[in-house]
């Protein structure tokens, strides 16, 4: 087991600007020495500590997949102080990289099911890991039909916008793409994401549903999956919250019993139902 507290030393490959007011960049990190790649092995739902020399470090889900040999992509919003200073980063630049940290989107579990995975905004990283993880041609006989429904509120926020295109097109993913009000040009759904998952989706009984987005999202999504019949042990949800070390050291994400930066992110509804209200 590495020191968790020792990084991996990263250089920015590239940079993409995902949505028109530029407040939203994809950061694609290769690893310096080439013998980290086969160190770092990680499943779609963690997490990494992204860290720049002298101004410090913050969480990001990890949205690239493990079949993206070398690289590990990050999709930042700019919040505060930490996501201003990484937005200010070019190609070239070196950062580091502490992780993978947290447990996984329950891969054995969603094996042989269906699956919907339902997001929102930018909240899209590591589920467009899990997706890009299925559709793997060695890894997609081991999963059934994939539901994907995908909210913005407007077509310049979606994120992978070249992906999301690629995936329209494929036959072995059903995919429903929404905003919130109607704008010109747009042909897809219109709506909020728990009013378009009740129209669109009619799971089978072993389906798994998979939740990430805002709060207030989540929040009105889960009694919409529970009406259609998804029971709290076959919904999972990763909750983003504000975290520190990210490896149960600091106690700044404790929720009850649970530490979400080991214990989660991604938590069943079930096990949510067990712990105080506190997320
Ligand atoms: C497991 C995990 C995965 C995450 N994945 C991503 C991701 O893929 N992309 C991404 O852009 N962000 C992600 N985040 C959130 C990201 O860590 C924060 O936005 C970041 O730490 C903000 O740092 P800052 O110094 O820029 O802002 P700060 O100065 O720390 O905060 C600026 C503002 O943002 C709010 N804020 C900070 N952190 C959070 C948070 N976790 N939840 C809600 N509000 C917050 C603060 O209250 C404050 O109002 C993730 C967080 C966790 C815990
Ligand atoms: S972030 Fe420190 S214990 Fe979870």
């Amino acid at each position: 087991m590495p020191n968790p507290y020792l990084p991996y030393e990263m250089r920015i490959e590239k940079i993409t600007e995902e949505n028109p007011e530029n407040d939203l960049k994809t950061f694609i990190l290769s690893f310096l020495n080439e013998q980290d790649i086969e160190r770092f092995k990680y499943l779609p739902g963690q997490f990494g500590e992204v860290g720049i020399m002298g101004v410090g470090e913050a969480p990001f889900g990890i949205a690239s997949a493990p079949c993206e040999r070398g690289i590990l992509k990050f999709s930042v919003k700019r919040m505060g102080f930490f996501t201003k200073c990484l937005h200010q980063a070019e190609a070239g630049d070196i950062v580091s990289l502490r992780g993978p940290l947290g447990n996984s989107w329950p891969l054995e579990k969603l094996k042989g099911k269906d699956v919907v995975i339902i997001g929102g905004g930018f909240a899209f990283t590591t589920l467009r890991s899990l997706v890009r993880y299925i559709i793997e041609p060695e890894n997609r006989s081991d999963f059934g039909q994939i539901d994907i429904v995908y909210g913005n509120r407007e077509p310049g926020q979606i994120l992978y916008k070249e992906e999301f295109k690629e995936w329209l097109t494929r036959e072995d993913i059903n995919l429903y793409l929404s905003i919130d009000r109607e704008v010109p040009g747009w042909d897809k759904y219109v709506g909020f994401v728990p009013e378009i998952t009740e129209k669109v989706i009619n799971p089978s009984v072993t389906a798994i549903a998979l939740v990430c987005g805002p709060p207030v999202m989540i929040k009105y999504t889960l009694p919409v999956l529970q009406n259609l019949g998804f029971t709290p042990d076959r919904i999972y949800t990763s909750l983003e919250m504000k975290m520190k070390c990210g490896i149960g050291m600091c106690g700044r994400c404790n929720i009850g019993s649970k530490y979400v930066c080991k214990d989660g992110p991604v938590f069943s509804m079930a096990e949510l139902e067990q712990l105080p209200p506190e997320y």
